[in-house]
């Protein structure tokens, strides 16, 4: 639901330059069962963010993860592990039947370093494809979201099959620009 969103949100472009620094992501297994997180790019994909800056709406271009995708963590485990500045995509739990990207489960998505003053970095927690997997976003400093349940609502979660992208994009957090550790629990 990002190109809603920054349609939205980018009425002013800041002049000023915003750092932008890798980010610290750590996944925590708190099922009972074993998770395999995934880390999967979506811009010049599913999000209109590219590698061109103003693309998607916001100043700095997009910049692909390239690096190792998680562990399969056991129940209990985590790991953590850095993801490049102006990454756009998705974190995911693999399943066996979620698509590439995520299609079909639960999702957190991210667009991250934006150079947009007022969202810097975009979060939220979606399941419009369905929902597979209980899981929490927190971030230094910002909003915390969660979703344990497929009747979590909009100001958690994007809802299964709702297109509307809950009317004003109301699972989307904001955060300040720089570098953040984000926390993903599975189960939370
Ligand atoms: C998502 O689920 C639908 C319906 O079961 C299926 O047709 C489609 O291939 C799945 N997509 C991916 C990418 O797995």
């Amino acid at each position: 639901m990002f190109q809603r969103t920054f349609v939205a949100l980018v009425s002013v472009l800041s002049v000023s330059s915003l750092v932008a620094a890798d980010h610290t992501f750590t996944f925590r297994n708190q099922c009972g069962n074993s998770v395999s997180p995934r880390i999967a790019n979506t811009n010049c994909g599913y999000s209109p963010r590219c590698n061109t800056p103003g693309s998607g709406g916001v100043p700095n271009p997009a910049i692909s993860y390239t690096g190792p995708q998680p562990n399969t963590l056991g129940s209990g485990q985590s790991q953590t592990m850095t993801i490049n500045r102006q990454w756009n995509g998705r974190i995911f739990a693999q399943n066996g039947n979620c698509g590439p990207s995520g299609e079909n489960c639960s999702l957190g998505e991210f667009n991250l370093d934006t150079g947009n003053q007022f969202t810097a970095q975009a979060y939220d927690l979606s399941n419009i494809q369905g929902f597979t997997q209980s899981m929490r976003i927190e971030v230094n400093g910002c909003d915390t979201v969660a979703c344990t349940n497929v009747n979590c609502g909009c100001s958690n979660a994007y809802p299964p099959g709702d297109l509307s992208g809950c009317g004003n994009d109301s699972p989307v957090r904001g955060c300040s620009a720089g570098d953040h550790s984000w926390t993903i629990t599975f189960c939370p």
